[in-house]
């Protein structure tokens, strides 16, 4: 039997956090986000990244959160799980207290955000890579007193918007204070789309000599259409989960520069057809999930570019 790989969507939340606000101020209704995630819930990904209970000063897209998780408590079979971003100990709270008002654990996951590179941590989080580590140390026991589990992202692992090309070992570094947190699993994201075969290569070669391949998770933008291959590489690595985003949303707006916005994600379609061409199973549906990219596209169709 073909070994299986572990699909997390990351659309409603990388997706779209990187929408513009509309003309009139206005974020994308929460009964819109709340159609991609239903849809996306009929898909049979293993995972679907919900929200964020970040500042929505910083993300005035996502600032619903709360309210979106009261639209989509019956969107969630067994066995799938339901993720959000968390940068702080206010944004646990806000998990915790949405859990609470829909009197069930929807949210059964906590993702903390770190990077590699100091430029990027300060104006994604305002914070250097310590502090953002330092903040996260009270969120990892909350986390555990709720029966929740908790994913630690490293952005920027082949390089930054502002600084250019990241190390593999600066990577490792903050992988191991992740671990150190006692994470249950490290997201390596590749957040401009930077990588190709020979980097992907290398950075996992590294990290993998000190972490375990199966706690870790690929988690690629696609600007140079070279997102399927490192998915190939990081197979053959042993890299057994995965991100991707319906229809290929995303960005991290403090990974735009005055000249780029901020490159989508691997659309989860891609993802699943380069893991299956490979050999391997995944259990989502590509007619299901060509569904939900279709409602991705139209939630955001009308955005101002
Ligand atoms: P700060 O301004 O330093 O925070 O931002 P602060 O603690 O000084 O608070 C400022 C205000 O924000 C206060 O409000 C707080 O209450 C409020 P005021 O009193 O001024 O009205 N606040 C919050 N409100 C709601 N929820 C919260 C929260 N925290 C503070 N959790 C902060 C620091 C971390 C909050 C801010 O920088 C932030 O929210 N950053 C998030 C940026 C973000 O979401 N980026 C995108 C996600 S990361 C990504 O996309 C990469 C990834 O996809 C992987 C990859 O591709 O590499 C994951
Ligand atoms: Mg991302």
């Amino acid at each position: 039997m073909a070994e299986r790989v572990r699909i997390t969507d990351v659309s409603p939340r990388d997706g779209l956090q990187n929408e513009p606000l509309r003309a009139d101020g206005s974020s994308i209704p929460t009964e819109d986000k709340a159609r991609l995630v239903r849809a996306l819930s009929l898909t049979g990904v293993d995972e679907i990244e919900v929200t964020s209970f970040v500042s929505p000063r910083w993300v005035p897209q996502l600032g619903d959160a709360a309210e979106l998780c009261k639209l989509v408590t019956r969107s969630k079979p067994l066995g799938l799980s339901m993720s959000a971003l968390v940068p702080n100990e206010k944004g646990m709270q806000a998990l915790l207290a949405a859990n609470e008002s829909v009197g069930m654990k929807l949210i059964d996951k906590a993702s903390v955000f770190a990077a590699a590179s100091e430029t990027f941590s300060r104006k994604n989080t305002n914070a250097t890579i310590a502090e953002t580590i330092e903040r996260f140390r009270p969120i990892v026991p909350t986390a555990r007193d709720h029966g929740l589990a908790v994913r630690g992202y490293v952005s920027c692992i082949i390089a930054c918007p502002f600084e250019g090309v990241v190390t593999p070992e600066a990577v490792l570094a903050v992988c191991k204070q992740l671990e150190e947190l006692g994470v249950d699993e490290i997201d390596l994201g590749d957040t401009i789309g930077a990588g190709c075969t020979e980097t992907m290569a290398a950075l996992l070669a590294c990290v993998t000599s000190e972490i375990d391949p199966a706690r870790l998770v690929l988690h690629l933008h696609d600007t140079f259409g070279r997102a399927a291959e490192c998915v190939r590489v990081a197979l053959a690595m042993g890299i057994r989960s995965f991100d991707g985003s319906a229809a290929g949303l995303g960005g991290c707006p403090y990974a735009s520069t005055e000249t780029s916005r901020a490159p989508g994600n691997i659309a989860t379609n891609l993802l699943v057809r380069t893991i299956h061409d490979a050999g391997y199973e995944t259990g989502v549906d590509l007619e299901k999930l060509a569904e939900a990219s279709r409602v991705a596209q139209e939630i955001t169709a009308g955005a101002p570019a």
